[in-house]
């Protein structure tokens, strides 16, 4: 009998790569999105409509779906969770972000609580640094000015290629809890990253700081994980 996937958030920024990289593995996943599309089952984590039918037969679930409203997110991960359990399904994989036990904010809030809640299941959770794609719309937006205001920051950017393999070989083992954190291959600062994103366009770049804890967390690299620098593919070469 073959296993059955359902990625959840599988038409979002990681879920396509993941449904992508499912299917080259051979694998035909099912895709849980709010709205009907090719291979898609509708279903709503936050209502919880269609949620149980979604889940039906499913042995392993891929959760890349956020509502990006962190109280909002723990209640779609506790629908997620109630149903897994009903389901009988035997591995949910959880991604979230690296240094959200260090960095306090609403949506860091809410994934770490979510993380928590996927404790009651068999499960495995992925913490991942910012991805490319991420970077590279904050960047579109703050380039529309002609003086480029970035943030003194630094960041581990993954693609989220890199991330999806990885989601894919833990989803495809045995639960094992917190899994490693996952980084993308070089720790650069943000006024680097911006210039390179602006590939010779000329804008001037103004760094900024604010005030707060979380931005003094993020200043101190709550955000990255050196040591697990695994992402291949650089910001450079996710053009
Ligand atoms: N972005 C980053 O830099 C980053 C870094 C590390 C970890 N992460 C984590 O990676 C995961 C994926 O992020 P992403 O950037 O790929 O997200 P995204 O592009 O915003 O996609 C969000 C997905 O969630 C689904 N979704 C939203 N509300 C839903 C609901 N009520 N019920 C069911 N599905 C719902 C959407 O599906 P439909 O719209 O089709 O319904 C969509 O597929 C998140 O857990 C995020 O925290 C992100």
């Amino acid at each position: 009998m073959s296993t059955s996937i359902l990625v959840t958030g599988g038409t979002g920024t990681l879920g396509r790569a993941v449904v992508a990289r499912l299917r080259e593995a051979g694998h035909d996943p099912r895709v849980m999105s709010r709205r009907p599309g090719p291979g898609h089952v509708v279903a709503d984590l936050v209502t919880g409509d269609g949620v149980d039918a979604a889940l039906d037969g499913v042995d392993i679930v891929i959760n890349c779906a956020t509502t990006l409203r962190g109280e909002r997110d723990v209640v779609a991960t506790r629908t997620l969770v109630e149903a897994f359990r009903r389901a009988g399904c035997r591995h949910l994989v959880h991604v979230s972000i690296v240094g959200v036990d260090r960095i306090h904010f609403g949506y860091y809030n809410g994934k770490l609580a979510s993380e928590e809640v996927v404790r009651a299941v068999p499960h495995t959770i992925l913490r991942a640094t910012q991805f490319h794609d991420l970077l590279r719309t904050i960047f579109a937006v703050l380039a529309k000015l002609p003086v480029m205001f970035v943030p003194r920051l630094r960041f581990q950017p993954v693609d989220v290629r890199d991330v999806a393999a990885r989601l894919v070989e833990l989803a495809l083992g045995d639960p094992i809890g917190r899994a490693p954190d996952f980084g993308g291959p070089e720790v650069r600062d943000a006024v680097d990253l911006a210039r390179s994103h602006l590939a010779g366009r000329r804008r001037l770049i103004v760094p900024f700081s604010l005030p707060g804890k979380a931005f003094r967390a993020y200043r101190a690299g709550g955000n990255l994980t050196p040591e697990h620098a695994d992402g291949k593919i650089t910001f450079e070469e996710d053009r």
